[in-house]
């Protein structure tokens, strides 16, 4: 018997954050010991409820706690026109059953952290404010984070800017205090997760897998891909489930040590990752920064995954 791999999971739904909380939850090398939710597609109440109407329909019982409403020290951007002003458009989904935690997202994290006798791998899937926040309070847990492995970023090209993709652009005062925070970092940035789409006779293979979860996550595309073809995007990037998938089987990825800086002054660089390829700073290669995976076995690992709920 593999023992699971105890990890947390800090997102803000966005469609493709639901897709990785299903992927997680069906696996059996994760201990899924917490959902925590930031503000990021949509505003924190949206995003927090998506979580608990997601984990509801697919009878998953676990912590879900409300994080932060706004990054550190900037004004929220959301993304309406990716995700729809509920943040998880295209399906209808019934009112969750799930009981919020009476604990913010911070104290959650800080409580698992604390109190568990190993350490807990951390898969952030949205802005990293409630990661950064919890390093400020509690500086001492950051021993008992294994790893931060987390979707967000890009070594070449952004998504929300030309320079900068959406998680960090977000947060860049946290992205800097997470990515310089000593901690092993696994950055899944659009370099990998743009390789990672999901074409639609496969969305028609999940719609058909004969439960309800894989008819929800097939409306979850319907909707969300339309984003994407409008750039002309032959399938949808599924950004967040990418993170999730490195840590069931990393041997999915390809990737590289490089030192990263999380630009926080630039005018038209502002929340870049700026990825050291070349190691030209000679800079210590803080993070791992994935940049290619095995499309089909990530797409069957997902498919496998969604066969296993009702
Ligand atoms: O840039 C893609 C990321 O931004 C994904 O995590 C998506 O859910 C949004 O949060
Ligand atoms: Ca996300």
């Amino acid at each position: 018997m593999v023992k699971r791999k105890p990890v947390i999971i800090d997102c803000d739904p966005g469609h493709d954050d639901a897709i990785a909380l299903l992927l997680a939850f069906a696996s059996d090398k994760l201990d899924v010991k917490a959902v925590t939710t930031v503000a990021g597609n949509q505003t924190i109440d949206k995003t927090f409820n998506n979580a608990l109407k997601v984990l509801s329909f697919a009878g998953i019982n676990t912590v879900v706690s409300k994080g932060a409403a706004k990054p550190l020290v900037r004004d929220l951007i959301t993304a309406p026109e990716v995700h729809g002003e509920s943040g998880l458009d295209g399906p209808i989904l019934p009112p969750p059953t799930l009981k919020p935690s009476d604990k913010t997202a911070v104290e959650t994290i800080i409580g698992i952290l604390k109190e568990s006798d190993e350490k807990i791998t951390f898969i952030p899937t949205g802005p990293l404010t409630n990661v950064a926040t919890v390093l400020l309070s509690e500086p001492e847990v950051k021993n008992k984070i294994e790893r931060i492995v987390l979707m967000g970023g890009s070594m070449i090209g952004g998504n929300w800017t030309p320079a900068a993709e959406f998680n960090i652009v977000v947060d860049p005062e946290a992205a800097s205090i997470v990515f310089n925070s000593g901690i092993p970092i696994t950055m899944c940035g659009l370099d990998v997760t743009h390789k990672a789409q999901i074409y639609k006779e496969e969305i028609e293979k999940i719609r058909n897998i004969g439960n309800k979860v894989g008819v929800m996550v097939a409306e979850l595309l319907d909707f969300y891909s339309k984003f994407y073809e409008r750039f002309g995007f032959k399938g949808s990037p599924l950004h967040d489930p990418v993170a999730v998938a490195y840590v069931i089987d990393s041997t999915l990825v390809k990737s590289k040590m490089c030192h990263v800086d999380i630009e926080t002054k630039g005018e038209f660089t502002d929340g870049c990752t700026v990825v050291d390829y070349y190691n030209i700073t000679q800079k210590s290669k803080n993070v791992e920064v994935v940049l290619d995976i095995d499309r089909e076995r990530f797409i069957n690992m997902l498919y496998e995954a969604l066969k296993k709920y009702n």
